[in-house]
């Protein structure tokens, strides 16, 4: 092989290891990493956060009904991956004013990972998007679809200060 021809391979082999991260994430990583986002977001209910069905190419603070930040309000924008990334960094900062009280996703492939798992399982056609796949869960459980299997405490300690006579 010619000194050319490694050159170019060498080149190519750098701008392939350079575009990796850029391709699709792990959606499959991105459901365990989801955890974090969980309980503030449901797939068709509104928790603290506003549902996540159908949030990759939706217009930002377009739910109906929800009560979201002016910052958010007014922003204009659909929901992309340069956005995504972009906010789930570091909300508080990259969004002055919003009401997502996250503190932020730093690490790129993180992103890459939930972002992938947005847009394949919260896609507006994935099964948990689907009418009545995201049921509230039972009152006193904190059971999340993604494995919070929290159980309700079933007692609380008695107070442990008796008072003497
Ligand atoms: C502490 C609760 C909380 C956590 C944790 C949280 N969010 Fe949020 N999220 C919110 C709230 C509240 C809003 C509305 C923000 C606003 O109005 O400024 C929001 C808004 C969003 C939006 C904009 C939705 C829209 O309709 O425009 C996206 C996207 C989002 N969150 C993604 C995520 C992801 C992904 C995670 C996990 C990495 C996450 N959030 C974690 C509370 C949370």
């Amino acid at each position: 092989m010619s000194k050319h021809k490694i050159a170019l391979l060498a080149l190519l082999l750098t701008a392939a290891g350079a575009a990796a991260p850029a391709l699709g994430g792990d959606a499959a990583r991105g459901a365990v990493l989801y955890k974090e986002c969980a309980g503030c977001h449901a797939a068709q209910r509104t928790l603290m956060g506003p549902p996540h069905c159908g949030v990759v190419g939706r217009k930002a603070a377009s739910v109906e009904g929800f009560a979201y930040s002016d910052a958010l309000r007014e922003s204009n924008f659909v929901w992309d991956d340069a956005h995504l990334h972009d906010f789930l960094t570091f909300p508080i900062m990259n969004m002055p004013g919003t009401k997502m009280g996250f503190a932020g996703m730093f690490d790129e492939n993180d992103r890459n990972d939930v972002i992938a798992f947005l847009k394949e399982q919260r896609s507006a056609d994935s099964p948990m998007c689907q009418p009545g796949a995201d049921p509230a869960p039972p009152p006193g459980t904190n059971a999340g679809e993604l494995g919070g299997t929290t159980p309700a405490p079933t007692h609380v300690t008695a107070n442990p200060i008796t008072p003497t006579p």
